[in-house]
């Protein structure tokens, strides 16, 4: 068995599509929604979906009390799902190469802090990019650095918004994230 936490600020759609996701699948438990922000909309679909949340400060991730708890709940491996906060340190190690996050872009290219959500799909399209996507990639002590595990592309249109670009990444997000996230446990057993 694959105990595996979520850690989301916001919304949590992928976090909800991933639970969905594992859910029939005997080896994979989504053990924990984690949120540093109490009031995300991600801890609401957690509680829907009967899958315990957790909610911590800034303090307590930076201190270790963050890692304490997936350490007690016995925690295999760390999904970020829009968690727009740095991983520290200590936990990177902990959990060499078995964190993953999800960004809404091709990679390296409009990563970086600050570089989450809509403010990316801003940024490609007042680059005048024609094409944007997902990465999904492994975590380490820098934003947006660690290893590239997968990309998907898609088109940016003409008259595209944030929004509507948003929509078509999100697509990407929903399609992929579960399928390479069950793909890599696989691997490592
Ligand atoms: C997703 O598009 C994810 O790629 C992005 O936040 C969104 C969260 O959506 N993550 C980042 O920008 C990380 N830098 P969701 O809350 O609906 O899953």
């Amino acid at each position: 068995m694959c105990n595996i936490a979520i850690f989301a600020s916001g919304s949590g759609s992928n976090a909800e599509n991933l639970a969905k996701h594992f859910l029939p699948n005997p080896k994979v438990k989504i053990t924990l929604t984690a949120s540093e922000n109490p009031n995300a909309f991600v801890l609401q679909r957690a509680k829907r979906l009967g899958i315990p949340t957790y909610s911590f400060t800034m303090n307590e991730l930076r201190n270790g009390i963050v890692l304490s708890k997936l350490i007690e709940q016995k925690i295999d491996f760390i999904a970020l799902a829009g968690f727009l906060k740095m991983v520290p340190v200590d936990m990177v190690r902990h959990f060499n190469n078995r964190i993953v996050n999800i960004h809404p872009a091709l990679l390296p290219k409009y990563g970086g802090k600050g570089m989450y959500g809509d403010r990316v799909h801003k940024a490609v399209i007042a680059a005048g990019e024609t094409e944007s996507g997902i990465t999904i990639h492994h975590v380490n002590e820098h934003y947006d650095e660690g290893d590239i595990i997968f990309q998907a592309s898609c088109p940016v249109l003409p008259n595209d918004t944030p929004e509507t670009l948003a929509q078509r990444v999100h697509e990407l997000e929903w399609l992929y994230y579960p399928k390479v996230i069950e793909t890599l446990l696989e691997k490592l057993g």
